[in-house]
């Protein structure tokens, strides 16, 4: 239950970014569940949903055109962002929900803080990257907590949120390689 606090060692191969789905693991769920089950999944997916379109718009605009190391590891957080955000599309469908319509506003922010944060320079998008990804771990942990998920929708939000602890101590060493000032010669 204490899982997803930052600095625990994540039960998943984080080095996985995009896990393998097969068909016959889509299904259609919720049938028969009692009504409050269903609006707390519903409540959980969209916000995962929506935060997740927010992170991966995040690190696409963090993204610059030099070839450098950091741009690497951008891009590979972002096709980790996109599937978590896949991940969570397909499990409202597969319960018969929607997602949220306000999602549009989270791109917006989600660009605000991206695009802002890169024109700081890399400092301020490893920062940045610390906030947000240490808001979601903590996110995740109160949906895993509060919400009576089904096994298998548990198991991909667990994933997910060690990805996103992942991203946390790979942003962390980063900012510590880089120099205190900008002093690029
Ligand atoms: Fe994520
Ligand atoms: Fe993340």
């Amino acid at each position: 239950m204490a899982q997803g606090k930052t600095g625990e060692k994540p039960r998943h191969d984080i080095s996985i970014i995009r896990p393998e789905v097969r068909a016959e693991q889509i299904k259609l769920r919720g049938e028969n569940y009692p009504s409050e089950r269903l609006e707390g999944i519903k409540k959980g997916l969209r916000a995962l949903h929506t935060l997740e379109l927010m992170a991966q718009t995040i690190y696409k605009f963090q993204i610059t055109k030099e070839h450098s190391e950091m741009n690497g590891l951008l891009v590979a957080a972002m096709c980790n962002e996109m599937g978590h955000y896949q991940d969570f599309q397909v499990k409202l469908y597969e319960y018969g929900f929607r997602p949220s319509l306000l999602r549009w506003a989270y791109w917006l922010v989600g660009f605000g803080v991206g695009f802002g944060s890169r024109i700081l320079g890399r400092r301020a998008v490893l920062k940045t990257g610390i906030w947000v990804e240490s808001k979601a771990v903590h996110h995740y942990a109160q949906l895993l907590e509060t919400i009576d998920w089904d096994d298998e929708t548990r198991k991909v939000i667990e994933k997910d949120q060690a990805d996103e602890d992942g991203h946390i101590s790979r942003w962390k060493s980063m900012l510590a390689a880089v120099a205190p000032v900008p002093a690029e010669a």
